[in-house]
């Protein structure tokens, strides 16, 4: 296992992610991560990432010594070499050249690191690699025991290694995919350097949770809310391999769901793999406590708020149910370790299956807590969930409620149901849903003027949204093709009574959100 020390790079996580594609556990832990824990973390290797910081500013994060002392190789990005450099005699001085971006580096010599890894030759037998390099400071003087592993001409130290202590750092980012190489420089480090064997499959994860699992509850019966979406599903196949009857599932039909959702998510879950799953239909009852609220943030804090009374009342009736589970993933983890700044304004309050134990006096039960995304993804395809429900776009917690613009009716919810349906569908056809990281419709309670055949149309609107994004954080909108765009505005105003036009949302985030409320 591999220990991801954070120095506040954008690229931290990405780091981790590498190691993991890579067959290697790894975590992220601060910089000033206590020495106890790491020891008893038990690291194979550890790497020090980047960082916006300089080693020459008044206090700069250092890493822990016993980071060098426990005997184990350490590799250090970016800030993670110029600290080492620091920290163990050498040299670091403020450049007068910045590098970023594109670069590349000669690599001298030979290094277990780098030795055979190369984009080019140069006429006099170095290597050259094609990497992606960010940095202000560089390194001006080895530190005793290391030697020259590789330089750019603004960098004349780009990289270093002791190769008896198993030490090495770069300049350049190896976890960007634009450093061709980085793969190969990692998988060396990893494998090759701190003898790390490629465990950490989609197999072992799984039996590994397992046994957790059923360590963790023994005999007791386990709650899950489910929601249809990604995470919560894989818990519920995961928890269903593990311990079978002990799972009751929870899958509120809020009334606020896109198109036979309540119906694939029982066929699923309780036709085909025979988990126990209680569907309350609570239309009736969220839309009476929607009625004549318009406002986004009241309408989300009922939402929540009456989803947890429902949960509540369902869990209660569940005897020996001592432990709740959820679908909290590492990227959570990580964000709510982190954020010792405090979160800054609240732009929308979101709202998840979570946020119900403090009521509940149940244990929590969360086997993803250590998975990004994607191996989530890869863990639910291996436990035999459908890939496209796997592979779904995220879905809000309060779902329609936030995509009927004000107040929230139920003929509102009908038609933009199945406008929602006919876009997604056409997306699928079109080859297109993958390609774009969220597509929906949007309801807009305004009526426009249309003329359709010889009758004249006074009908809603529906806005069509699809955005790219990595992150959700900031996105651009998808410039899907017209004739795309023209195909699903006659369906949807051809085949839905109740529509009269169709628009394309052309904003960005930042400044719109992706959700419209
Ligand atoms: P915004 O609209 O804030 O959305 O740009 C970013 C991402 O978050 C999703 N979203 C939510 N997810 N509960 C959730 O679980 C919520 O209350 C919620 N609100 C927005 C949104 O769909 C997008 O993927």
């Amino acid at each position: 296992r591999i220990l991801v020390l954070d120095f506040g790079s954008q690229y931290t996580q990405l780091i981790a992610r590498r190691v993991r594609e890579a067959g290697v556990y790894s975590e992220i832990h601060p910089w000033d991560m206590d020495p106890g824990a790491m020891r008893a973390f038990g690291p194979s290797g550890i790497i020090l990432s980047g960082g916006p910081e300089s080693v020459h500013t008044e206090a700069p994060p250092v890493a822990d010594p016993l980071v060098f002392e426990l005997g184990v190789p350490v590799l250090g990005i970016c800030y993670g070499m110029q600290t080492m450099a620091a920290q163990l005699g050498g040299r670091v001085e403020p450049s007068t050249h910045r590098e970023f971006g594109f670069a590349q580096v000669r690599a001298r010599g030979h290094t277990r690191l780098l030795t055979d890894i190369e984009d080019h030759t140069t006429p006099e037998g170095y290597g050259l690699l094609d990497v992606w390099m960010s940095h202000g400071d560089r390194v001006t003087e080895l530190p005793p025991g290391f030697k020259l592993m590789c330089s750019t001409d603004s960098a004349p130290i780009a990289g270093m290694a002791d190769e008896e202590r198993g030490f090495y750092g770069v300049q350049f980012h190896p976890e960007v995919t634009h450093t061709r190489q980085g793969k190969r420089i990692l998988s060396r480090f990893l494998h090759e350097i701190c003898g790390c064997e490629d465990l950490w499959t989609p197999g072992n994860i799984i039996d590994d949770m397992i046994h957790r699992v059923r360590e963790q509850v023994g005999s007791d019966h386990v709650i899950l809310g489910l929601s249809g979406g990604v995470d919560s599903s894989v818990v519920g196949a995961l928890l269903h391999k593990a311990i079978g009857d002990q799972l009751t599932c929870v899958f509120v039909d809020t009334g606020l769901l896109r198109l036979h959702e309540g119906d694939q998510v029982m066929a699923t879950f309780a036709r085909h793999m025979g988990v126990k799953v209680i569907r309350v239909d609570a239309e009736q009852r969220f839309l009476k406590a929607l009625e004549g609220v318009a406002d986004p943030e009241r309408k989300r804090k009922i939402i929540g708020g009456h989803f947890i009374e429902v949960f509540d009342e369902e869990a209660g009736k569940i005897a020996n149910a001592r432990w709740l589970a959820q679908g909290t993933i590492y990227p959570d983890v990580i964000e709510s370790a982190g954020s010792k700044t405090g979160k800054a304004q609240v732009i929308k309050s979101h709202h998840n299956v979570g946020g119900l134990p403090e009521q509940m006096k149940m244990g929590l039960v969360e086997p993803l807590r250590e998975l990004f995304k994607d191996e989530v993804r890869k863990i639910g395809v291996e436990l035999g969930l459908p890939t496209e429900m796997v592979y779904r776009h995220p879905f809000p917690g309060p779902g329609l409620g936030v995509r009927i613009l004000g107040e929230v009716k139920k003929e509102y919810a009908d038609l933009l149901r199945r406008a929602d349906d006919i876009f997604i569908d056409e997306l699928r056809r079109a080859d297109l849903y993958d390609q774009v990281s969220q597509a929906f419709a949007v309801f807009l309670p305004v009526r426009s003027v249309g003329v359709m055949g010889d009758g004249r149309r006074y009908d809603y609107v529906i806005a069509l949204r699809a955005v790219e994004t990595i992150d959700f954080m900031t996105a651009r909108w998808a410039h899907l093709p017209y004739e795309f765009l023209d195909l699903v505005s006659r369906r949807i105003i051809n085949e839905i009574d109740g529509i009269s036009r169709v628009t394309y949302d052309i904003s960005g985030k930042p400044p719109a959100t992706i959700e419209w409320e």
